[in-house]
C-alpha cells in the first residue's frame, strides 16, 4: 500500500468531522484540495473510504479501518516526536561506556552522579582491559571509552580530564616504607606482581622500567586490581597500580605508597569516542559531565605532582 502521513492525516481529520469543508477549515486549506488528496489515497488504497449519502458523509467499513490505522499512526509519530525532543533534552536516551579495568574504580561513582541528574538514561557500562577496549573503538561499538592512553591505530577524539598516576605498593608493615628517594634500580631484583598484558598499567609499566633501563621482573601476573592489592597485602609481591585504585587501603593504612625516585609514573585519564562519531545527547552530555565535574568527584588520595610521563 502505498500512501503518504500527508494523505492519512488529512483523511483523519474528514474522517473525525465527517465534513470536507469543516476538515479543509482545520487544517486552512481549500475543500477540493482536501477532496483531492483523500481521493488520492482512496486510488491508492484501492477502496472508497468515504461516502456520501444526501448531504451526509459516512466511513465505509475500509474507512473506518483506516480511520483507526491513521490514529493508531498519528499516535506513534506523536510518541517518536516526543522521544527525539526528550533526546535532545537529555531527558531519555542510552549511553553506553565502555572503561579500562582501573578506570572504573571511580567510572561508577561518575555514572552514579549522572544518572542522578539524568534517571531517564538507560545505562551500560562495560569494564574491559585496554586491549579489548581498542577492538571495541575498531568496531565502532561503545558511544564513549575511558582508558590511560588513547590507541594507536584508531582514529579517535580523546580529551583529559584527571591524572593517572601510578604508585609502587607495598605491605604497610615493609621496611621500605621507612626509606625515601629510594632509587628505581633498587628493585632490579625485585619481584612485582603485575596485571596482565593487555592492562594499560601494566603497558607504561613496562615502558618506564625500560627507559630506565632498569629489568622489571614479574613474577605472578592477575588481571584484576583487587587481587593485586591483596597479594601485595600478603607479601607475594611489591605492586605498581593507579592511585584511584587504592583510596581505601591508604586511608585504613593496609598498603603504603613507596617513595621512589621518579615516581609516580604520571599518566592521564582520558576520555574518548572514534572520530566523527555523532554523538547522541546523552553522550555528548556524559563526557561535557565528565570533563567538567570529574574533579568533584573523584578525589586524588596524598598530594602526586611529580610528572613522570610514561
Ligand atoms: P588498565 O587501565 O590497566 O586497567 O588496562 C589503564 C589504561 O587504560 O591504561
Amino acid at each position: 500500500m502505498h500512501v503518504t502521513l500527508r494523505q492519512l492525516s488529512l483523511f483523519a481529520s474528514v474522517a473525525r468531522h465527517l465534513s470536507y469543508t469543516r476538515a479543509a477549515e482545520e487544517l486552512h486549506l481549500s475543500q477540493p484540495a482536501v477532496s483531492m488528496q483523500v481521493k488520492q489515497l482512496e486510488e491508492n488504497v484501492g477502496m472508497s473510504l468515504l461516502e456520501q449519502v444526501g448531504k451526509k458523509t459516512y466511513l465505509t467499513t475500509a474507512g473506518k479501518e483506516m480511520y483507526s490505522y491513521s490514529r493508531a499512526i498519528a499516535d506513534l509519530l506523536d510518541e517518536a516526536d516526543g522521544v527525539i525532543e526528550a533526546l535532545k533534552g537529555v531527558r531519555r536516551g542510552r549511553l553506553s561506556v565502555s572503561v579500562a579495568t582501573t578506570a572504573s574504580h571511580f567510572t561508577t561513582r561518575l555514572l552514579a552522579a549522572f544518572a542522578k541528574q539524568h534517571p531517564d538514561i538507560t545505562i551500560s557500562l562495560d569494564i574491559t582491559n585496554r586491549q579489548m577496549l581498542q577492538r571495541q573503538l575498531e568496531n565502532n561499538e561503545p558511544d564513549l571509552v575511558i582508558m590511560g592512553q588513547p590507541p594507536k591505530g584508531v582514529d579517535v577524539e580523546a580529551d583529559i580530564f584527571m591524572e593517572n598516576p601510578l604508585v609502587m605498593i607495598a605491605p604497610a608493615n615493609h621496611p621500605l616504607t621507612k626509606e625515601t628517594a629510594i632509587p628505581l634500580n633498587y628493585f632490579s631484583a625485585e619481584n612485582f606482581v603485575v596485571r596482565e598484558p593487555g592492562s594499560g598499567t601494566r603497558g607504561a609499566t613496562q615502558r618506564f622500567f625500560d627507559q630506565h633501563q632498569v629489568p622489571f621482573n614479574t613474577a605472578i601476573e592477575m588481571t584484576s586490581n583487587e587481587a593485586i592489592k591483596q597479594a601485595v597485602e600478603a607479601g607475594l609481591g611489591l605492586g605498581i597500580v593507579s592511585i584511584h585504585t587504592i583510596e581505601l587501603e591508604l586511608e585504613t593504612r593496609r598498603l603504603k605508597i613507596l617513595d621512589v625516585q621518579d615516581f609516580p609514573i604520571q599518566r592521564d585519564w582520558y576520555i574518548l569516542q572514534r572520530k566523527g562519531k555523532r554523538l547522541s545527547p546523552a553522550a555528548v552530555a556524559f563526557k561535557g559531565f565528565v570533563l567538567s565535574e570529574a574533579a568533584r568527584f573523584i578525589r586524588l588520595p596524598g598530594g602526586q605532582t611529580n610528572r613522570n610521563g610514561c
